[in-house]
């Protein structure tokens, strides 16, 4: 089968796409990626792929230009006759405008969605995407895999007391719900109520928490400003040992330096996004992905079911 596979990787997350090469056991395509000197993007697919069965890796974080690196490998594998194109997104940028919930906002979630499906792939592998009905803004077929099983495994090899986790908005509550319920911890809820875009502040702790060690749970840690005030909070209410575990670690705009003031005592995230070093004692665990999503680019290329990873 792998005489007809082609990985191709963009350059947002090279580290990531070769470890799923070496779990797939096959090299990754010879890509030309470079800039003309105005620094727009230039691609050149360097080997033949007519006829493949083509997976392009390339998580969407900011900035941009990731997202448009995508949209043109897309279109040079079509242009290059290849057979199928499938997108693998470990992380889906753009993601957190989904709805219109206010006047004038966009749907850029939706706008993304658009642009891959015009750019020409066929299929989409995502990783958490911010919301399941993301998946609807695609007329081609998409698999959104969960690194809960990923997670799930660290989480159970610690050795809590009396465990909650904790969602910090409404929106993380099926999450935490389906985490409490493998772990056999309790759930609570941080009711969150957002002043800007990049900031929010809280409101209350919704179930019992007091004494207990925690969990805090969210699919994004961006600034981390929601994770820090969820653990502020906790902490205040009494909680013991305070652990956040997220699968995409955008850490933006001072993310980790808020993280290192907070009452967090490790940060647990995976590769689906690089993660910088850093010089602080803040304890920063990130889990591979690659067995994840090259078990699944597997499944799909032999036509075996995606779904019964996680059973
Ligand atoms: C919000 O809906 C998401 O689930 C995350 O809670 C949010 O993106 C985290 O952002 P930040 O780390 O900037 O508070």
């Amino acid at each position: 089968m792998n005489d007809e596979l082609t990985l191709i990787s963009g350059t947002a997350n090279p580290e990531l796409s070769q470890r799923i090469a070496t779990y797939l056991s096959i090299a990754l395509c010879e890509v030309d990626i470079g800039r003309f000197s105005d620094m727009e993007i230039r691609v050149r697919i360097s080997e033949n792929i007519r006829g493949k069965d083509v997976f392009i890796i390339q998580p969407t974080l900011a900035p941009a230009d990731n997202l448009l690196e995508l949209l043109i490998m897309i279109d040079a594998c079509n242009r290059a006759s290849a057979d199928r194109i499938t997108a693998v997104i470990p992380y889906y940028g753009y993601a957190r405008q989904d709805r219109k919930d206010q006047p004038r906002v966009p749907i850029s979630a939706k706008l993304v969605a658009n642009l891959i499906q015009v750019a020409g792939a066929h299929r989409v592998l995502a990783l958490d995407l911010h919301a399941a009905q993301i998946q609807g803004f695609f007329d081609i077929q998409v698999d959104n895999l969960f690194a809960a099983p990923i997670l799930l495994e660290y989480i159970n090899k610690k050795n809590f007391k009396n465990l909650t986790v904790v969602s910090p908005d409404v929106g993380g509550i099926k999450m935490g719900r389906a985490f409490a319920k493998r772990l056999g911890a309790n759930l609570a809820i941080v009711d969150k109520r957002r002043t800007t875009a990049d900031a929010s502040e809280l409101m209350n702790i919704i179930g019992e928490i007091a004494g207990g060690d925690i969990i805090i749970l969210d699919d994004i840690i961006s600034t981390a400003g929601t994770i820090s005030q969820a653990a502020v909070a906790l902490a205040d209410a009494g909680a013991g040992r305070i652990i956040a575990a997220a699968t995409h670690p955008v850490l933006s705009g001072g993310a980790i330096e808020r993280l290192e003031k907070s009452p967090i005592e490790e940060v647990v995230v995976t590769n689906s996004i690089p993660v910088e070093k850093h010089d602080g004692t803040l304890k920063v665990t990130v889990l591979d992905v690659s067995p994840l999503l090259g078990e699944a680019i597997r499944r799909i290329h032999t036509g075996e079911s995606v779904s019964s990873l996680f059973i």
